[in-house]
């Protein structure tokens, strides 16, 4: 019986180490440790023997037994470590090779500029609103002094909206905002003074050649309070001037006429492709000059449109083009402004 306890652990032992997969070690220790197995059955024939042999063949038998177990063990843990390794083989990565990036964009000039001037004008109080850019005849031109079939509104070359007119007292046509003036009033109407806001919005106007664009935007301002006079109003635009564009720009207010201020003026600002010192040759300014856009101290028919006594406030607004503002900017130098809405990668990249 020893021997053949001897031969059976010689055996497995053998045996163990050509196993290379759980399935066949499993069925390996079920044929030699397994109740049916190769050891009970050698030991079946311990009956037979003497009490002192039994003991013997006994302990032997335990013996073969740890061997085998052991045996058993030490080959799951190789299989594991060698599943391990080999797992860490097909997910090895390289974690000092450079990344791969996926490419990012950026915000549009002209979204960047309309950021930019907005931050700017509320370190100084201005509040920004957001008025319709589809909006009624009234707020557009009549509430700003403009009635009816005034000449003057033809200078906005307006688009109007294929739809029924609103039979409404502050309605009319409606049409695509051609300047942000609109949120005067529109302001005016929900807001008590003191009013200090900014609106930039869309505009859409019948034009298109090298400084004009049929969609630009605008930024309107709107001060309203008791007191207000155009020193207040050059003092804004002189803070902007100089935050935006930088000190060595200088601008201008020529007298001007709108309908919805009076007095009125027109805020020039000196041109960046020539450094205002045009010979009739640059392609984008009139004599060093271009202009902003208007500005005034709010008539006081607006003021009554509006729902406020003019007799006891006073207020001065704005209205430029941002794609004109940007184009004036330091170090940027634009001669068309139509580049802006090509969608020419090439140029939107250096923003
Ligand atoms: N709305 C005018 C335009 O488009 C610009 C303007 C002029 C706005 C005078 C104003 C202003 O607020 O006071 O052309």
């Amino acid at each position: 019986m020893k021997t053949k306890l001897e031969q059976l652990k010689t055996e497995f032992l053998e045996l163990v180490e050509k196993v290379t997969d759980r399935q066949n070690l499993e069925r390996l220790q079920t044929e030699f440790l397994g109740r049916k197995g190769k050891l009970n059955e050698v030991m079946k024939d311990m009956v037979e023997l003497a009490v002192e042999e039994r003991k013997l063949v006994g302990k032997l038998a335990n013996e073969v037994k740890e061997a085998i177990e052991q045996a058993f063990h030490f080959q799951e843990q190789k299989m594991s470590q060698s599943e391990v390794m080999g797992q860490a083989e097909r997910e090895w990565i390289d974690i000092t090779q450079p990344g791969s990036f996926s490419s990012e964009g950026h915000l549009h000039p002209v979204t960047q500029a309309i950021g930019e001037i907005t931050d700017i004008f509320s370190h100084i109080g201005f509040t920004a609103v957001r008025v319709p850019e589809i909006d009624w005849d009234y707020y557009a031109f009549e509430s700003l002094n403009m009635p009816k079939d005034h000449p003057a509104r033809d200078d906005w070359e307006t688009f109007f909206v294929d739809a029924p007119e609103g039979s409404g007292e502050k309605e009319g046509k409606l049409l695509l905002t051609p300047h942000t003036s609109n949120s005067q009033v529109r302001t005016m109407e929900t807001q008590k003074p003191p009013i200090r806001m900014i609106n930039i919005g869309r505009c859409y106007r019948r034009q298109i050649d090298i400084s004009h664009v049929p969609m630009f935007h605008q930024f309107e301002g709107l001060m309203i309070d008791k007191g207000v006079s155009v020193t207040h109003l050059k003092g804004v635009l002189d803070y902007f001037a100089q935050t935006y564009f930088g000190s060595n720009r200088r601008t201008r207010l020529r007298p001007h006429h709108f309908r919805f201020t009076e007095p009125s003026f027109e805020v020039d600002i000196t041109c960046e492709v020539c450094g205002g010192n045009d010979d009739g040759t640059c392609r984008l300014c009139k004599a060093g000059w271009l202009e902003l856009g208007g500005a005034g101290m709010v008539h006081p028919n607006v003021i009554k449109a509006g729902g406020l006594d003019p007799d006891v406030y006073t207020g001065f607004a704005f209205g430029w083009g941002v794609e004109r503002t940007l184009m004036m900017r330091e170090g940027i130098k634009i001669d068309d402004i139509r580049i802006l809405y090509k969608n020419d990668l090439r140029f939107v990249n250096q923003f």
